[in-house]
């Protein structure tokens, strides 16, 4: 089961996602008249904000529902699995915000972004690093074990570490100028049931329907204590992964 989206609920329970993306921006520094690839780029949020600095930005998603949505921006969104990438040398940058963690095979990836790129051309991102929403994913792991699920398979989360993740883009000739892990603890704009019932479907599916009710609360239960407050607010215990790299001028 992979996750699935629906771009009303996303905007209603995850558009602190792209409002928290303008440090990763910052970072891509993008010129006028560049041509950029938007990686994972959902609704288009982010990808706009790209156009609006002048580049010529194509943005690819597995989503269809999310193509779309961006496609109604009047934004170039394509329909592209990002394992699959098909460019050829032609992009001065390569953007990401939040959808990196959702690719597990992530050499594939880092191959089509290598190929996609110029010589030279940047490669700018964030998404989950090492420990990200460590205790979300703890308390499904848990509720799933009690009914004898084994949760390992079903994990559709890629977090990984700053030295694996230097080490993959580099072992492909994709040079490191700058990574870090960035603790962010993230107020919900909802509560934890809205970023449950947006960001872990492949857990829920696992569970038949009408027992999914039970195994929400239970989740919500074990949360609770660590991640809403006396006031009643939730947080999302987010570790972000944060790189500026850059395609090797003599790699093949
Ligand atoms: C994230 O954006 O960090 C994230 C998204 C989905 C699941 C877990 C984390």
């Amino acid at each position: 089961m992979t996750q699935s989206w629906d771009s009303k609920s996303y905007a209603k329970n995850a558009r602190f996602v792209s409002d928290l993306g303008m440090p990763v921006i910052e970072w891509l520094n993008p010129k006028p008249g560049e041509r950029i690839l938007d990686l994972g780029c959902g609704d288009g949020a982010l990808t706009v904000k790209l156009q609006e600095f002048g580049c010529e930005v194509i943005g690819v998603d597995s989503s269809p529902d999310f193509v779309h949505s961006a496609k109604s921006l009047g934004l170039d969104a394509r329909l592209l699995d990002g394992h699959n990438l098909h460019f050829n040398s032609e992009f001065d940058a390569v953007f990401s915000n939040a959808a990196l963690h959702w690719m597990t095979q992530p050499d594939r990836v880092i191959e089509g972004v290598w190929q996609s790129l110029k010589s030279g051309g940047r490669f700018v991102g964030e998404f989950g690093g090492h420990g990200n929403v460590a205790k979300i994913a703890t308390a499904l792991h848990t509720a799933l074990k009690k009914r004898g699920i084994d949760p390992d398979p079903i994990n559709p989360w890629y977090f990984p570490t700053v030295e694996e993740y230097q080490f993959r883009l580099e072992a492909r000739g994709v040079k490191v100028n700058e990574i870090a892990l960035i603790p962010r603890p993230t107020l919900l704009p909802t509560d934890i049931r809205g970023w449950l019932s947006t960001f872990a479907n492949p857990f829920m599916a696992v569970i038949v329907t009408s027992e999914r009710d039970a195994f929400l609360e239970e989740v919500i239960a074990l949360l609770k204590p660590d991640l809403c407050d006396a006031a009643g607010q939730w947080f999302a215990d987010y570790i972000r992964l944060r790189f500026s790299a850059s395609k090797s001028l003599n790699s093949r």
